[in-house]
């Protein structure tokens, strides 16, 4: 099944070829495919995972985490005081991920506080720092190849009054439920001019040069898989061809319909480490008075480690 478009991803990415989410590799999707619903059946996605006194999750309790990602693409943790930001970044780097990415609202130590930001700081215009909703996305689908997003986590180190809850979606699911349904859309979803995202100038000053790219594509190094999605209508402009449009509808249409999404309300000193799944935030509010939600963020280049998979190599699509 379409394997012209497949070997071109391959070739393009140099990708390993027995990737399961080649559409040419039945027999490899199926196998995976088969470990990885087994898993979600026998695994529960809100199992929390503790960590001991010095912030690390024990390593006896590793190989369950990493088969928790393997079966959602995420794990959630519960630390036994406040994590500082150096806590939390060696905490992610006990499941490989450690090259951090820097945007434009990064601490010089690479975490993002994500919490409302007063209206004369320049980061109100994004809606992360803001108390408003956020709509289904990945992160960095805006990134260049070069600064591709494969992971993130996310800590709470102060809950929202009201709301701030997170919706989640496993991508790999995702990809499931389509090449189940449809190839040919799947397909569509693979194709590199899918989407393009303007450039970013403000003031005359070029922030981000114009990208464009599929929806799902292939690590370059692992075979792993990466999406790139926002149901933001601004900012991005979508391939129109008929083919293109069903295949989009069909994304929305799980979203809202799918009861494989997973809510999910931070607690204090809880958070995630994650592949870089789709998720969503809902609005919040807090009281006038700080300290206010809080988050720490922080995005890797790095894909999760799971299942024997090597880190994905840099130049990734
Ligand atoms: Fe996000």
């Amino acid at each position: 099944m379409n394997a012209t478009l497949d070997q071109m991803t391959a070739a393009l990415n140099g990708c390993d070829q027995s990737s399961p989410f080649l559409l040419q590799n039945e027999g490899e999707y199926q196998a995976w495919r088969a470990r990885k619903l087994a898993l979600r059946e026998q695994l529960a996605a809100d199992r929390v995972f503790e960590l001991d006194r010095h912030e690390r999750l024990p390593e006896s309790q590793l190989e369950q985490a990493r088969l928790q990602i393997e079966a959602y693409n995420f794990m959630l943790f519960q630390s036994a005081s406040e994590l500082g930001k150096d806590e939390f970044l060696a905490l992610n780097r006990q499941f490989g991920l450690d090259r951090l990415d820097s945007n434009l609202g990064a601490d010089t130590d690479g975490v993002t506080s994500l919490r409302v930001v007063s209206d004369s700081d320049e980061r109100a215009q994004y809606i992360p720092y803001t108390n408003r909703a956020l709509n289904w996305h990945t992160d960095g689908y805006y990134n260049s190849r070069q600064r591709c997003i494969h992971a993130f986590a996310l800590y709470c180190v102060n809950q929202a009054e009201r709301g701030g809850g997170n919706c989640l979606f496993d991508h790999e699911l995702m990809y499931i439920l389509i090449r189940d349904r449809s190839p040919e859309l799947l397909a569509a979803l693979m194709a590199p001019d899918l989407m393009r995202i303007p450039p970013n100038i403000q003031d005359n000053r070029l922030i981000r040069a114009e990208e464009a790219g599929p929806v799902f594509s292939i690590h370059g190094g692992n075979g792993g898989l990466h999406m790139r999605y926002t149901s933001r209508p601004h900012n991005i402009v979508w391939k129109s061809d008929k083919r293109s449009e069903r295949a989009l509808n069909m994304v929305r249409e799980i979203l809202m319909n799918s009861e494989a999404v997973i809510d999910l309300r931070l607690q204090h000193r809880q958070g995630i480490i994650c592949n870089n799944i789709l998720h969503g935030r809902q609005a919040f509010h807090d009281p006038m008075q700080p300290p206010g939600r809080l988050i720490y963020r922080a995005r890797y280049h790095d894909a999760i480690v799971i299942g024997g998979r090597d880190e994905p190599q840099s130049g990734d699509a």
